[in-house]
């Protein structure tokens, strides 16, 4: 039975509709791969068979173990890597599968280790958290401000970074999440000068930023505001398959085979070429045609907020925000984004994050501006549809909580623990990460003491129907904590 003889055919329609093979390496393996009928006695166990498991496997290429010119191999990996590190300026570009939750917790083991301090944004996502307990780190955690008329975070001011710094001059990083998942972005470029004057590297977790800097109304990318190092997930906000990341590094305050070391400690030996080559196509994507796609979602997400506003209902807008991005605020109007969700999930439509009072849609330009109108015009009949008494705003759990580090994330990971009632646990000490997810920013996470403020906040998540994640008991009923 030869390879791809099932299923090849079909995905070959559609094998390259921009032409992009001639400049994306991987791409042109992966389709040429796609087209020959091979004998495989390697992984995957489906040999390229879809008459066993289904169409599931359909396109699946590993990555060979050697180095082969024209395969998916190693050294075909480096070229693209090469490719992307060139567009975007970086002295380093490292693919991964393992989405930006890998690429965080390499980033965060390449620039800290056992012992160090790290200065940490508090709204970063779970995955850095991740990273702090693989790396062994202390965090010295700082909040970026938060919109009083929104009650969502707006960005960190050098301020406040350059005097945490001063009070930590020994931290090793500054770690930092641009733009946040609102959409709403801080000066990268005042906060990498501040950063700098220290020594150490900014690495921004940029994992929903992967189009900036390919048209003239998006941010630049953080990579050429200052950056150091920037994880990105592709996934995201390009067209790439999901799990696809990378990261982007400059060598002058990062050391670069460190980098790779860590990196390659968080990915999988067998990676998949599918998901691999979908990272070269989109980088290749946007090198050719970034502009041109992104201009009239970018008009039609500025359409679609002006037609919200019109109709009454709060959109996040202004100067530094992702243009691409849009929340919609349900609090002015009383009506429970939960609702909208259900009216949207009845029509086949899916979004990104909802919860009472905000939904986001997420928008990329894979999207067309007649969808997004059809799905503006669908939000406000829901939305008036839901209407209630105004609500007054209110800062969600994961970007209020003041944290107090008992002991380090990692001790308090591994430590042995005890389970108690959750009405009895202030003043103990969290054993586990509790995230209302999304956006996956923690409320509490391990070694901070549990203070009354969080458990309310984390009551008042879940009461209004977000997914508490990453909890051994979701309901909240018990908790873990450390023994006394
Ligand atoms: C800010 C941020 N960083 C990292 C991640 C993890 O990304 P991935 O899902 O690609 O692992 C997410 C996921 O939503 C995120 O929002």
């Amino acid at each position: 039975m030869s390879q791809r003889a099932f299923g090849a055919a079909t995905l070959l329609d559609t094998k390259d509709p921009m032409g992009l093979r001639t400049s994306a390496p991987l791409l042109d393996a992966w389709i040429r791969d796609m087209e020959t009928d091979r004998s495989p006695f390697q992984i995957p166990g489906h040999k390229g068979r879809n008459d066993l498991t289904g169409s599931v496997v359909d396109g699946d290429i590993p990555v060979l173990p050697g180095n082969h010119p024209h395969r998916i191999s190693p050294s075909l990996i480096l070229e693209a890597e090469a490719l992307a590190a060139k567009l975007w300026g970086a002295d380093l570009c490292r693919f991964g599968v393992n989405g930006s939750s890998g690429s965080n917790h390499a980033a965060v083991m390449a620039v800290a280790g056992p012992g160090d301090k790290v200065i940490v944004s508090r709204t970063l996502h779970k995955s850095v958290l991740v990273g702090l307990v693989y790396a062994g780190v202390t965090p010295i955690w700082i909040r970026p401000e938060i919109n009083p008329a929104t009650g969502l975070p707006e960005y960190l001011p050098s301020t406040r970074l350059a005097e945490t710094l001063k009070a930590h001059p020994d931290a090793k990083a500054v770690l930092i999440g641009e733009p946040s998942y609102v959409g709403t972005m801080s000066n990268i470029p005042r906060l990498a000068k501040v950063t700098h004057e220290y020594g150490i590297p900014l690495v921004v977790d940029a994992a929903w930023a992967a189009h900036f800097g390919f048209h003239p109304e998006l941010p630049n990318h953080p990579l050429a505001e200052g950056a150091d190092i920037v994880v990105t997930s592709a996934h995201k906000t390009l067209p790439s398959y999901s799990q696809a990341s990378f990261v982007l590094v400059r060598g002058e305050y990062v050391d670069l085979p460190r980098f790779n070391k860590m990196f390659d400690s968080t990915q999988t030996t067998s990676m998949s070429g599918r998901i691999l080559a979908s990272i070269d196509a989109a980088r290749a994507l946007l090198e050719r045609h970034g502009e041109e796609l992104i201009g009239p979602v970018i008009d039609a997400t500025e359409k679609g907020r002006a037609t919200l506003r019109a109709a009454g209902i709060d959109v996040i807008d202004g100067e530094y925000i992702d243009p691409l991005k849009m929340v919609i605020l349900f609090g002015s109007i009383g009506s429970d984004g939960n609702r909208v969700e259900a009216d949207l999930l009845a029509a086949n439509i899916d979004v990104e994050m909802a919860n009472r009072d905000m939904i986001i849609p997420m928008i990329t330009f894979a999207d067309t501006p007649d969808r997004i109108e059809d799905l503006i015009g669908r939000i406000i009949e829901s939305a008036n549809r839901h209407r209630g008494e105004p609500r007054p705003v209110q800062t969600a759990a994961s970007f209020s909580i003041e944290p107090e580090v008992v002991v380090t994330p990692r001790e308090a990971f591994f430590s042995d623990y005890e389970v108690v009632d959750s009405a009895h646990s202030v003043g103990r000490v969290s054993a586990e990460m509790i995230c209302p997810y999304p956006p996956g920013v923690p409320v509490l996470s391990p070694g901070e003491r549990i203070t009354q403020a969080a458990l309310d906040a984390l009551f008042q998540a879940r009461d209004s129907g977000v997914r508490i994640a990453f909890v051994a008991d979701p309901t909240l009923k018990t908790l873990k904590v450390l023994p006394n």
